[in-house]
């Protein structure tokens, strides 16, 4: 089976999606920010605050590609999309889905949450500007659009099921 990419903005169920996903599919599960994660010994934010915004985005964009491509079913970061390259790479797969999370429920289910640097109380307005500009990214690199508010995990996963 070719790897199932899960894009999407951050807290729209990626994670836990990819995991019920490929406990159904029996197939590996990863997820780009773990790898990240593992590979630095360092959590996103610590990535972030030392090496920069930049740096981070060429690091997530050598994981990508050294996930295997097929069994398995792979997180990606809200970001992945940012880079050209990323998303001519994602272009080329067979099975991207982009799951699709309204703003308000996004921000509501990571309001106590500061794991991620780009969704920072501080930076409120700007994820508002950073949503409707990867809008169409994640839209133009997705074979499938799966909506994930107000759905249970299961339903979400039984949809993409029903989609391949
Ligand atoms: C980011 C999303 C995060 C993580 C980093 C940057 C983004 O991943 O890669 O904080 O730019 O959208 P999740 O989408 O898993 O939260």
């Amino acid at each position: 089976m070719e790897a199932i990419y899960l894009i999407g903005f951050m807290g729209s169920g990626k994670t836990t999606v990819s995991r019920e996903l490929a406990r159904r599919l029996n197939v590996a599960v990863y997820d780009t920010d773990e790898e990240i994660i593992k590979m630095k010994g360092k959590s996103i934010n610590e990535i972030f605050a030392a090496d920069g915004e930049a740096k981070f985005r060429l690091l997530e964009s050598d994981v990508l590609r050294s996930i295997p491509s097929n069994d398995a079913v792979i997180a990606t970061g809200g970001g992945i999309v940012g880079l050209e390259e990323n998303r001519l790479y994602l272009k080329n797969k067979v099975n991207v889905v982009y799951l699709h999370a309204e703003l308000e429920n996004i921000l509501e289910r990571l309001k106590d949450d500061d794991s991620r640097p780009l969704l920072r109380k501080d930076k409120l307005q700007s994820a508002e500007v950073l949503y409707s500009k990867r809008l169409p990214l994640y839209r133009g690199a997705a074979g499938i659009e799966i909506g994930t508010s107000g759905k249970p995990i299961t339903r979400i996963v039984d949809d993409i099921i029903q989609r391949m």
